[in-house]
């Protein structure tokens, strides 16, 4: 059955990644986007769009929406650690807004971008959504609480919702018609889109942010997640969202990969030899984070097929020559 979604942050990586996946799933979509991170030409054509805060969702937060697919957040790492107040006004506050709004207009279904940041450094791996959360930086802090906030909005006031936990988001989504939807984060702080920036000769090497944790080349493990299996979990997110009930899943492929060896594929995918540079470990980078995501297999019934890094690297580079220098 079709329906109406209000997709915050739609004009950004991820969720206009998802907001193409709606159409072509035959939705209606409104994309709310204060472009202060994302760009005007992103809104996937097809949607409606507002130029518009989350902070002032009740202006446009109506009865007739089904459910509301929320991306909009400030995102970067380092920047929430010199500027937390930034992230709790936009994530917390501007979430707060969001939900009084859909309480109001009695819009009931929610899908949330939590993060693996939210569980900080992990005492096992993979990472279940039982594990301890302890996030090490500001934005992971937001993005608990707002989980916290879901979790009290589900039980008072019977909103059904999904956050999904991503591990690391990569690659682009390619459409038969309306060209390549990718990363364009500014300034990126993803390592895919910054290997691939030296391939491109924006950069004149990549720095490995330590070499000696405790993996097998010395260098940090990550998960990466496919954009196009990720917003197929959003779609069936929709469907497994139940009444009073605030389901949360990790969503990642479940395999590693060192960033040397996201270095290595590039270099292979790309032709291009890519120096790197060895700089001192970041503070708060565990050495391993990947998802278990069987908690998303069975209640979403969700399955990547889009694991192959070389795959992942391949959709990216494409997208990265589409857009040039
Ligand atoms: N990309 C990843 O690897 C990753 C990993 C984990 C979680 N997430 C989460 O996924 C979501 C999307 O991430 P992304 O990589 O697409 O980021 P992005 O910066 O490309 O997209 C975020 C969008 O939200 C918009 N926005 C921000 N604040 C807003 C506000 N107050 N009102 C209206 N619009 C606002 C921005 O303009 C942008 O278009 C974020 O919530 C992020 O925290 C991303």
């Amino acid at each position: 059955m079709s329906g109406k979604y209000l997709v915050t942050g739609g004009a950004g990586y991820v969720g206009s990644v998802v907001a193409q996946h709606l159409l072509e799933a035959g939705h209606e979509v409104v994309v709310l986007d204060n472009l202060s991170t994302g760009f005007r030409e992103a809104v996937p054509a097809g949607a409606s769009f507002i130029e518009g805060d989350i902070r002032d969702a009740a202006k446009w937060v109506d009865p007739t929406f089904d459910a509301v697919l929320h991306f909009a957040a400030s995102s970067q790492v380092g920047e929430s650690v010199v500027k937390p107040e930034k992230y709790w006004d936009n994530n917390v506050g501007g979430t707060m807004a969001l939900l009084a709004a859909m309480r109001s207009a009695g819009v009931r279904k929610l899908v949330f971008s939590s993060t693996a940041a939210t569980y900080g450094e992990p005492e096992t791996t993979p990472i279940v959504e039982s594990a301890p959360t302890s996030p090490t930086n500001p934005y992971g802090a937001t993005k608990l609480a707002v989980d916290h906030m879901i979790t009290s909005e589900a039980t008072a006031h019977g909103l059904g919702a999904v956050s999904l936990r991503y591990f690391n988001v990569a690659g682009a989504y390619r459409t038969p018609s309306h060209g390549t939807f990718g990363e364009r984060h500014d300034p990126e702080s993803h390592l895919i889109p910054l290997v691939l920036q030296v391939a491109q000769g924006k950069r004149d090497a990549i720095s490995v942010f330590g070499d000696d944790y405790p993996t097998p080349d010395g260098t940090c493990i990550r998960d990466y997640i496919h954009v196009a299996d990720l917003a197929e979990a959003h779609l069936l997110a929709l469907d497994a969202a139940r009444p009073a009930e605030h389901l949360i899943c990790n969503l990642g492929n479940g395999n590693g990969f060192s960033v040397r060896e996201v270095i290595e594929t590039v270099r292979q995918v790309t032709g291009h030899p890519i120096p790197e540079v060895v700089a001192p470990r970041r503070g708060g980078d565990p050495a391993v984070l990947v998802a278990s995501a069987q908690t998303a297999r069975e209640r979403l019934g969700w399955k990547p097929s889009r694991a192959d890094l070389a795959g992942i690297v391949a959709d990216a580079w494409e997208f990265a020559q589409q857009r040039g220098k």
